[in-house]
């Protein structure tokens, strides 16, 4: 399949499944229950999916099979017709924020040739991530965060006070932005939602200039074919908390549990990225009903051919 047919023929269908997820959420917001939020948006993507003619198999999903009941790693998803897909999901990337009415939650998906993205395990991930435009290895997951700060710095030709890092707002981010601090970066701290927070880096308007801390795994390749699509770069290293993490990453195949991944690594090939707002947030409107009208807002981006589209969609609920 050429990278144009690619395009036409699947970036619709990626949104059709985001949508039907976002919706189904946002009927479950501010309600309080982060756990009815999330099995409403991931019955609905699951019911898109399988209304597809695609081949699709779910390498990061809801968990493994003993589990998540739907959408498993290793679930089959499609009409079985079609092209082999392999498939990274989050229906709902912000359980919290959804049940709290706040903003950012995003029902995401990204989808890849078979075999080519990182099956990876239900795990932590170190993560750092900017925006395009930057000399390739300027940052660094190895190196500290203040001197990625100013390396950083200099490659944008500011200094450290002009750069912003994004952060999730937990204790085991302490040092991280006491760091970012002493070196002069201003830090914006979200409370959830880490693939927004990945690709606000790649939007000037967010004013994030690079984001730091670990998150999900799951979430980290979400967020890395994000930036595949608009160019920017992505460094991440798995965290295993005991042994039962260990013996999971086994399972699918990880050896080297020290590895920093890059970008490239991450998601090896072309990849489509699509996202629709639950809540509103600095990436996306979210879902909004206005006289029996549903009104979704959806970032899809292909990283093939490097399209970039906004789809505002619209139907009676
Ligand atoms: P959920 O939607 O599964 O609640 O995840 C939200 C999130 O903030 C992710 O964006 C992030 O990667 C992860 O949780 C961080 O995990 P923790 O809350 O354990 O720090």
């Amino acid at each position: 399949m050429s990278s144009r047919e690619w395009d036409r023929t699947l970036v619709l269908d990626a949104v059709w499944a985001t949508e039907a997820a976002a919706v189904a959420a946002w009927k479950l917001v501010g309600r309080g229950d982060e756990k009815a939020a999330d099995q409403a948006a991931v019955d609905a993507m699951r019911t898109a999916l399988n209304n597809l003619n695609i081949d699709g198999r779910v390498v990061i999903g809801e968990g493994e099979r003993d589990e998540a009941p739907m959408l498993y790693i290793g679930e089959k998803v499609g009409r079985g017709k079609g092209i082999e897909i392999d498939i990274a999901l989050d229906p709902l990337e912000g359980t919290t924020l959804t049940a709290k009415a706040m903003d950012n939650a995003l029902a995401v998906m990204a989808w890849a040739p078979r075999g080519t993205m990182l099956h990876a395990p239900d795990t932590y991930m170190d993560k750092i991530a900017i925006g395009p435009g930057y000399p390739k290895g300027v940052v660094d997951l190895n190196a500290s965060p203040a001197d990625n700060i100013k390396a950083l710095a200099k490659a944008k030709g500011v200094d450290p006070s002009h750069i912003t890092a994004c952060v999730l707002d937990r204790p085991r981010h302490g040092e991280i932005i006491s760091s970012l601090r002493e070196v002069g970066a201003r830090v914006r701290l979200i409370t959830d939602g880490d693939v927004a927070g990945v690709i606000h880096t790649a939007d000037p308007d967010t004013g994030i200039d690079i984001y730091l801390g670990s998150g999900g795994a799951p979430e980290g390749v979400l967020a890395c074919a994000a930036l595949k699509c608009v160019g920017g770069q992505f460094q991440g290293r798995l965290v295993f908390r005991n042994a039962d993490e260990r013996v999971r990453a086994q399972r699918i195949g990880l050896t080297d549990f020290e590895k920093t991944y890059d970008l490239h690594e991450l998601v090896q090939g072309p990849a489509i990225f699509a996202a629709t707002g639950v809540t509103k947030g600095a990436l996306l409107d979210g879902v909004k009903l206005e006289r029996g009208i549903v009104h979704t807002h959806s970032l899809v981006m292909d990283s093939a051919n490097g399209f970039v589209r906004q789809i505002r969609m619209k139907r009676p609920l």
